[in-house]
């Protein structure tokens, strides 16, 4: 069935989602999401980051759809169409979600393991959400150890449920769950009980935020300070195919490979993901390349890079220019060279 997406029409399989018609034409098309995750069974549709503008239904029921839609989880219809990077119905929108995740999470990125990597933090800068308007207290839970591996922090989650997803694809019980409604809804008694399980590190990966960090790695780097490695040993419970974020021979950390989308190409073991912190464990592959726009790219030699030039001083102390000159001096000689090059320049 055809569907256009901002005016890029394309031919998708019944069944498929406005969303993943959207990563096909990629581009600023794609709406963000925080919810849906594309390796997890049954996810979507809790965030409402996703929302786009249905302005045609279908081809035999063209009326616009009034209310926007959750890409995430709204069929294609055929001759759908759809504005998302063109709608400012949708931006404005997905603005306030974004201001709305906000409003309960604590903003301690810098001390959070998750700076540079959350999810939150780039849909908060990419919604242009700089300022807060929210004056109230914020909700906190009492912290929980929920054992040895996985740092719970409960305070940072959004309940997008996707770790409880995993813990339901990952158990045959049902032992996990959001309990609670409205600002007492938290994850963390069910989610405890999943842990013992072989793949519940991967809560860590799905987590689209700092709620559930790598209790190993707390604290020990920033993201962009590490030097990252695609890597693999023999493993009998996965794929052993990593990512080993590396600060000269140590491995920090080790994390499932991840696509242009942040999501797992495949989820990892517990034992890969913990217990292999030696470099000799590993067969590295070589550099990992990063296809998503992020601050991990920093230190990342797999990719080309043009010169930046930035303008410091204009961005430091704007408007004031006899602030700016006595700040940044420039005309003050760096060394004896400059001071001979600036009499120089000054002479002629
Ligand atoms: S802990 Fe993380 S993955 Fe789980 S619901 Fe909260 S934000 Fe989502
Ligand atoms: S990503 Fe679609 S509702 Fe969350």
């Amino acid at each position: 069935m055809k569907i256009t997406i901002d005016g890029h029409t394309i031919e998708v399989e019944q069944g498929t989602t406005i969303l993943q018609a959207a990563r096909i034409v990629g581009g600023d098309s794609v709406p963000p999401t925080m919810c849906y995750y594309s390796k997890l069974e049954d996810c979507g549709g809790k965030c409402r980051c996703c929302l786009v503008e249905v302005t045609k239904g279908s081809e035999k029921d063209p009326r616009p759809m009034p209310k926007l839609q959750p890409s995430c989880v709204t069929a294609v219809q055929d001759g759908m169409e759809v504005k998302s990077a063109t709608s400012d119905r949708a931006k404005i929108s997905r603005r306030a979600v974004s201001e709305f995740l906000l409003i309960n999470h604590p903003l301690d990125c810098p001390v959070c393991d998750q700076a540079g990597e959350c999810d939150l933090q780039d849909l908060a800068y990419g919604n242009e959400n700089f300022r807060s308007r929210f004056t109230e207290k914020k909700r906190t839970f009492e912290p929980e150890d929920i054992g040895p591996y996985i740092q719970l922090h409960m305070n940072r989650c959004v309940l997008c449920y996707r770790c409880v997803k995993l813990a339901d694809q990952l158990t045959p019980e049902r032992v996990h769950g959001v309990i609670g409604r409205g600002d007492h809804a938290q994850i963390s008694t069910y989610i405890k009980n999943a842990i013992d399980n072989d793949f519940s590190g991967n809560v860590i990966d799905v987590c689209p935020v700092g709620a559930l960090t790598d209790k190993t790695f707390r604290f020990k780097s920033r993201v962009w300070f590490t030097k990252k490695f695609n890597a693999h040993r023999q493993c009998s419970k996965c794929s052993g195919d990593v990512v080993l974020w590396m600060f000269g021979d140590d491995v920090l950390r080790v994390t499932a490979r991840k696509d242009q989308w942040n999501e797992a190409e495949e989820f990892i073991c517990n034992e890969c993901r913990f217990e292999h912190k030696n470099v000799e464990d590993w067969v590295i592959e070589g550099p990992r390349k990063f296809e998503r726009h992020s601050v991990k790219n920093v230190n990342n030699y797999t990719r080309d890079l043009k010169n930046v030039k930035i303008n410091a001083d204009d961005l430091i102390l704007e408007g004031r220019e006899e602030d700016r000159q006595k700040i940044s001096m420039p005309n003050t000689p760096f060394d004896e060279k400059e001071k001979e090059a600036i009499k120089k320049a000054k002479e002629q």
